[in-house]
C-alpha cells in the first residue's frame, strides 16, 4: 500500500516537474527591470506620520500654500484647511458645500448612482487671487462654483453655474488651472459631450475644435501645466499650457495597432481666437504623442494616469514625469517615463500629420506650411508684421490649423526607456523632489502612490529607479488620489478616499547600522559615526558617509552591532535560527564554524529560508558557531551569530521566559530520538516530518497527491490560459512575462510580499483552498486546538535561556503582504501587542510552517502571555495568508 502511494507520489513528482520545466521553458524571459522596493514599511511601523479624517470621504482635491503653511483639501461635500506643518493639529476649518436633497434626487432621476455620483465632490480648488479660491463642485451631476474668502474661510458669493468648467461626474477626467484669474479646463464635462479643453470668462471663451477635424477623441485628461516660456518678454505672450490625456487614435498605422495613446498638447496662454476661421476656438492647438514603452518586449504603455511637472532652473529645463499604464484594465503595471520640455518642444516645431480622405488614414504632411508657422503664438516678431492678436492671423494660417492639430514626431522619454517598470502595481499620482547628494550630484527622488493606498520612494541613479522603501499608508487599501510634496514642510501629502496623510520626506532614524544606511542609497540620508540621519539637518557634512550610487563604500570601518545568541537544544529537534532581513534585496547566507551552511541542499539537514535557518532533525556534530549574514550590493554583513549546542539528553527542556526565541520540538512519548536520525523522506514539503506515523502517513500521501495533483491542475490551466493569451495577442504577451517574472523572483528569493502574494494567488489560487482543509495545514489545525493527539504531533516549546542585551539592534519587522488582520488602526501605533507578535508563515525553500517570531525586548510582551492565544493567533492569520508553492519549488 505505502509503496503503491509513494510511487503515486512518484508519479505525482514527475509531474510535478514537468510542469514546473514546462513553465520554466515558457516562461522564461528575464524582466530585471522590474524594481523590488529594498524596505517594506507597514502602516504600524510608520514614523512621523500625521492623519487628517473627517466624517467627509473622497479627499481628491489639494492645494498646498507653503507661505500661509496651509494645506487646503476639497472632498465630498466639503473643503478644509489645514495647518500644513501638521495636518492632524488643531480643529480644521472647514466649509460644508453638500448638493442640496432636491438635486440629489434629481440625480437619482437622471439614473445616476445615489452612492457615489449623486453628492457634491469637489473637483476644482485653486487660488483665484491674493483673497480669494476658487472652487467647483460636481453637486449631483449639476456642477456649481463659487469663490472662498481664505480669511474668513467662507463662501463668499452665491454660487454660479459651473458645467462649463467642471465635469458632472466625481471619477471624469479632469485638469484645471487659474492662471491670472482666468480659468483653463479640460475634460468631457457631461456625458455625451465631446471632451474639450476650456478657457473660460473673463476673457474671450475658447474651445477645441470638433470639425471638420476632431481635435480631441475622448480624451481622458489628467493634468495639466504653465509653462512661462517667454523669453525676454514681460507680457508672458509665449506662455504655453500644456495638457496631458490619453485619447482613442484615429490614426490607423502598420506600427501601432493600438486604440489608444497617451498625449501632449499644447496652446498659447495669450490665444484669443481667430477672426471669422477659428472663431472662439484655439488658434494655437497642437498636440502629439508621448510614447512609453519596453520595445524589446513589445509592451507599450499607451495609458497616461497621472503627470508631474518638475521645474527646473530655467523654464526650458521642465521635466514632465508621466505615470503609465497598460490599456488591459484587469493586468496591473506601470511604468515612468521623463520627458523634456525641449523634446516635447521639438515635436511642435516638426512635421504635420495630415489627415487624407477624411477617413483613419494620416500621413505626414509634406505640402508647405502656411507663414507665420501655424500653431505659434502671437509674440512681438509677430507684432512687429502687424498681427497684434491670433484675429489678426492670416486665414490660410487658421484654416491649416484647423486641419492639423496633430504633429508627425513624437516625444521619447529622455532616457530612451521607462525610469521604472512594475508589474504588480498601479501607481496612482507621484511627485518629485531634489536633493542634493553628499556627491555633489542632483538626484531626483521620486515619490508615488499606489491604487492600494502604498506609497514608494525611489531614487533616480543614472535613469534607473531604485525603490528606496514602499510604505503603507492605510491599513484598508485605497487608492492615493493625489500627492504633493512641500519642500519647506519637508513633507509628502496624500489624499485618499478615507483621509490625507502627511508623511515627512525621509526617515533615516529607520536605518540602524551604517551599512543598512549605506545601502538605503536614499540622497536625503547619511551615517554620521552612530545613527543615520537626515542630511538636511546637519550643519557639518564632512563627516557623513554615503553612497547612492553604488551602495557599497563607508562603511568599512565602522562597527557593526552583531548580535550574540547562544542555543542549547536537543539531538532530534527543530531548530530554528532566527536572522531577519530587514531588506528585501538582501539574501541571507549561514556560515558553521566559517563553513558556509549549504541550506539549499535538501539532504544537508538545513534549510535557508528568508528570515532564519532550520536545522532540522538536529544531530550532534551540527553543534557549533552559526553566524548569519546579509549579502547586500555585493557586502556582506554579520548580522546575529548562535552559539548552538546540541545535546543528547531525553529531558524535555525547563520552561523558560517566552520572549526568548523558541526551538521546535516533538512530543518525546512516541517519538524517541534515536528513530528519527534517519533522513526525513518527505522533508522537502512536510518540513516536520515527524508527523510520519504510520496512520497519518496515509493522510499526508494523500493531502500531498492533492496538493500536487491540485498545482498540476493549475499549472495546465494557466499554460492553457497562457496559450489562448499568446494567441490573443499583446495582453498574452503580457501574461507570460508577469508569470516569468513571477517565477523569476521567486528563484531570487525576491521578498518582496505584495507582489509575491499578487502573483502567486494570480496563479495558484485554488491551492490555498485545497490545502485549508488538508496535510500540513490539517495537522496545524490539530495544533490550533492545542491537543496532542496521537501520533507525535508537533509541539512548539520555548527554547534554552539565553539573555539577549536589551538594546539590541534587531532589523525592523518583516514584511508581510497587507492584509488588514496585521495590523493595528492609524499611523500613531504605539507598540501594541500585534507589533510584538510574530507574523509570519514563512517559506522556507518552498515549505509552508509556522514560525514563531522572539520579540525583540522583554518589556513588550504583555503580562500573561500564552503559547496557545500566540499560536491561535498565528494560525488565524495564516488561514488568510495565502502563501503558496511556486511553480519552480513544486518539482523538488
Ligand atoms: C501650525 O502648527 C504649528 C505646529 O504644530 C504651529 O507652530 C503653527 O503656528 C500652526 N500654524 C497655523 C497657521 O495655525
Ligand atoms: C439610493 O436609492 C435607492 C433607491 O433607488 C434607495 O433604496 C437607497 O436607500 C438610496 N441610497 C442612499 C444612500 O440614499
Ligand atoms: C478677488 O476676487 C473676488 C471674487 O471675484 C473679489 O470679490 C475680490 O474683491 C477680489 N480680491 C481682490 C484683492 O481683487
Ligand atoms: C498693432 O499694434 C500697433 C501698436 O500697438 C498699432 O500701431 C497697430 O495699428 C496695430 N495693428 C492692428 C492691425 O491692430
Ligand atoms: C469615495 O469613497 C468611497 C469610500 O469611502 C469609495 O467607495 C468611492 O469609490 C470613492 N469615490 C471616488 C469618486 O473616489
Ligand atoms: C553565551 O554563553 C557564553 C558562555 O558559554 C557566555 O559567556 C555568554 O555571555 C552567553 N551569551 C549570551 C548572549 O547569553
Ligand atoms: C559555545 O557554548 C559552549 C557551551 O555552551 C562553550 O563551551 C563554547 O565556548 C561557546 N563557544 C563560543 C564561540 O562562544
Amino acid at each position: 500500500m505505502q509503496r503503491g502511494v509513494s510511487s503515486v507520489v512518484q508519479l505525482l513528482l514527475l509531474q510535478g516537474c514537468l510542469c514546473a520545466v514546462a513553465t520554466g521553458y515558457l516562461f522564461r524571459t528575464p524582466l530585471d527591470l522590474d524594481v523590488t522596493p529594498r524596505v517594506t514599511v507597514l502602516n504600524s511601523g510608520l514614523q512621523g506620520c500625521r492623519h487628517f479624517q473627517s466624517s467627509a470621504v473622497n479627499y481628491s482635491t489639494m492645494l498646498l500654500e507653503a507661505d500661509s503653511e496651509r494645506l487646503y483639501v476639497g472632498a465630498r461635500g466639503a473643503v478644509f484647511a489645514l495647518n500644513a506643518s501638521d495636518i492632524s493639529a488643531g480643529s480644521a476649518l472647514t466649509i460644508d458645500w453638500e448638493a442640496s436633497p432636491e438635486q440629489k434626487h434629481q440625480c437619482l432621476l437622471k439614473g445616476k448612482d445615489n452612492k457615489t455620483e449623486c453628492f457634491n465632490h469637489i473637483r476644482l480648488l485653486q487660488r483665484f487671487n491674493s483673497t480669494h479660491l476658487y472652487m467647483c463642485g460636481t453637486n449631483a451631476y449639476r456642477p456649481l462654483c463659487a469663490y472662498i474668502d481664505v480669511e474668513r474661510f467662507v463662501i463668499s458669493s452665491q454660487p454660479e453655474e459651473g458645467r462649463d468648467k467642471c465635469p458632472y461626474g466625481p471619477t471624469t477626467g479632469y485638469t484645471a488651472l487659474i492662471i491670472d484669474q482666468q480659468i483653463y479646463t479640460a475634460s468631457q464635462y457631461e456625458f455625451r459631450s465631446f471632451p474639450d479643453i476650456r478657457r473660460n470668462s473673463p476673457s474671450p471663451t475658447l474651445k477645441t475644435e470638433d470639425a471638420p477635424t476632431r481635435w480631441l477623441n475622448e480624451a481622458d485628461f489628467v493634468g495639466s501645466v504653465l509653462v512661462r516660456e517667454s523669453v525676454g518678454s514681460s507680457t508672458g505672450d509665449d506662455d504655453k499650457i500644456y495638457f496631458f490625456f490619453t485619447e482613442i487614435s484615429q490614426q490607423q498605422t502598420p506600427t501601432y495597432s493600438h486604440s489608444r495613446v497617451a498625449r501632449v498638447a499644447r496652446v498659447c496662454k495669450e490665444d484669443r481666437g481667430g477672426h471669422l476661421t477659428l472663431q472662439k476656438r484655439w488658434t494655437s492647438f497642437l498636440k502629439t504623442r508621448l510614447t512609453c514603452s519596453l520595445p524589446e518586449y513589445d509592451f507599450h504603455f499607451n495609458i497616461l494616469r497621472s503627470v508631474f511637472a518638475l521645474p527646473g532652473q530655467t523654464p526650458q529645463d521642465t521635466f514632465f514625469y508621466g505615470i503609465f499604464g497598460l490599456e488591459w484594465k484587469n493586468v496591473k503595471a506601470s511604468a515612468v517615463c521623463r520627458f523634456t520640455l525641449s523634446e516635447v518642444q521639438e515635436a511642435f516645431q516638426g512635421p504635420y500629420m495630415e489627415n487624407q480622405d477624411s477617413g483613419s488614414k494620416w500621413k505626414e504632411y509634406t505640402g508647405k506650411i502656411p507663414d507665420p508657422r501655424p500653431g505659434t503664438c502671437i509674440t512681438d516678431a509677430l507684432r512687429a508684421r502687424n498681427m497684434n492678436f491670433s484675429t489678426s492671423l492670416p486665414d490660410d494660417v487658421l484654416n491649416f490649423v484647423r486641419r492639423h492639430p496633430l504633429m508627425s514626431k513624437q516625444v521619447e522619454p529622455a532616457d530612451r526607456r521607462p525610469l521604472l517598470f512594475r508589474r504588480t502595481t498601479d501607481y496612482t499620482h507621484m511627485g518629485v523632489h531634489t536633493a542634493q547628494g553628499l556627491d555633489g550630484q542632483i538626484y531626483y527622488v521620486l515619490y508615488m502612490g499606489t491604487d492600494e493606498g502604498w506609497l514608494h520612494k525611489a531614487v533616480d541613479i543614472k535613469g534607473q529607479l531604485h525603490i528606496i522603501e514602499e510604505l503603507q499608508l492605510f491599513e484598508e487599501p485605497q487608492p492615493v488620489n493625489n500627492l504633493l510634496i512641500s519642500d519647506k514642510q519637508w513633507s509628502v501629502y496624500m489624499g485618499s478616499p478615507s483621509g490625507v496623510v502627511q508623511l515627512p520626506l525621509s526617515s533615516c532614524g529607520r536605518y540602524t547600522s551604517c551599512y543598512d544606511c549605506i545601502f538605503a542609497r536614499d540622497p536625503h540620508c547619511a551615517w554620521n559615526g552612530a545613527e543615520c540621519v537626515d542630511v538636511v539637518m546637519q550643519a557639518d557634512r564632512s563627516t557623513l558617509i554615503q553612497d547612492i550610487q553604488h551602495g557599497t563604500e563607508g562603511c568599512e570601518n565602522t562597527q557593526g552591532d552583531v548580535v550574540h545568541r547562544n542555543r542549547s537544544v536537543r539531538v532530534g529537534d527543530d531548530v530554528l535560527l532566527q536572522c531577519e532581513l530587514s531588506s528585501n534585496l538582501a539574501t541571507p547566507l549561514w556560515m558553521l564554524d566559517g563553513r558556509q551552511v549549504q541550506g539549499y541542499d535538501l539532504n544537508s539537514g538545513f534549510r535557508t529560508g528568508t528570515d532564519g535557518l532550520l536545522i532540522i532533525d538536529a544531530r550532534q556534530d551540527q553543534s557549533g558557531l552559526y553566524t548569519c549574514y546579509g549579502v547586500e550590493n555585493g557586502v556582506k554583513v554579520a548580522i546575529v551569530t548562535y552559539n548552538v549546542t546540541i545535546r543528547l539528553d531525553l529531558h524535555p527542556p525547563p520552561p523558560v521566559d517566552p520572549t526568548h526565541g523558541f526551538a521546535i520540538t516533538r512530543a518525546p512519548s512516541e517519538h524517541p530520538p534515536t528513530e528519527k536520525s534517519k533522513p526525513p523522506l518527505l522533508s522537502p514539503l512536510l518540513p516536520h516530518s515527524d508527523l510520519l506515523s504510520p496512520r497519518n502517513m496515509k493522510a499526508i500521501y494523500l493531502s500531498l497527491i492533492t496538493i500536487l495533483g491540485g498545482l498540476c491542475v493549475v499549472l495546465t490551466v494557466v499554460l492553457i490560459y497562457v496559450g489562448f493569451c499568446l494567441r490573443v495577442g499583446h495582453r498574452g504577451k503580457y501574461s507570460i512575462r508577469a508569470a516569468a517574472a513571477a517565477h523569476q523572483s521567486g528563484k531570487k528569493h525576491h521578498r518582496n510580499r505584495k507582489q509575491h502574494r499578487n502573483s502567486t494567488t494570480m496563479e495558484l489560487k485554488t491551492i490555498s483552498s485545497h490545502c485549508n482543509g488538508n496535510g500540513i495545514c490539517n495537522g496545524s489545525s490539530k495544533m490550533h486546538n492545542g491537543n496532542i493527539q496521537d501520533g507525535g504531533l508537533l509541539q512548539i516549546v520555548p527554547g534554552e535561556g539565553h539573555t539577549s542585551p536589551s538594546n539590541e539592534p534587531l532589523p525592523p519587522a518583516p514584511p508581510l503582504p497587507p492584509t488588514p488582520q496585521l495590523t493595528s488602526p492609524g499611523c500613531d501605533f504605539s507598540n501594541g501587542l500585534s507589533a510584538t507578535l510574530p507574523s509570519v508563515l514563512r517559506r522556507m525553500h518552498g515549505n509552508s510552517y509556522v514560525l514563531l517570531r522572539q520579540s525583540d525586548s522583554e518589556n513588550m510582551s504583555p503580562p500573561g502571555y500564552s503559547f496557545a492565544e500566540e499560536l491561535n493567533k498565528i494560525l488565524e492569520k495564516r488561514k488568510h495568508t495565502q502563501l503558496l508553492p511556486r511553480p519552480d519549488e513544486s518539482s523538488v
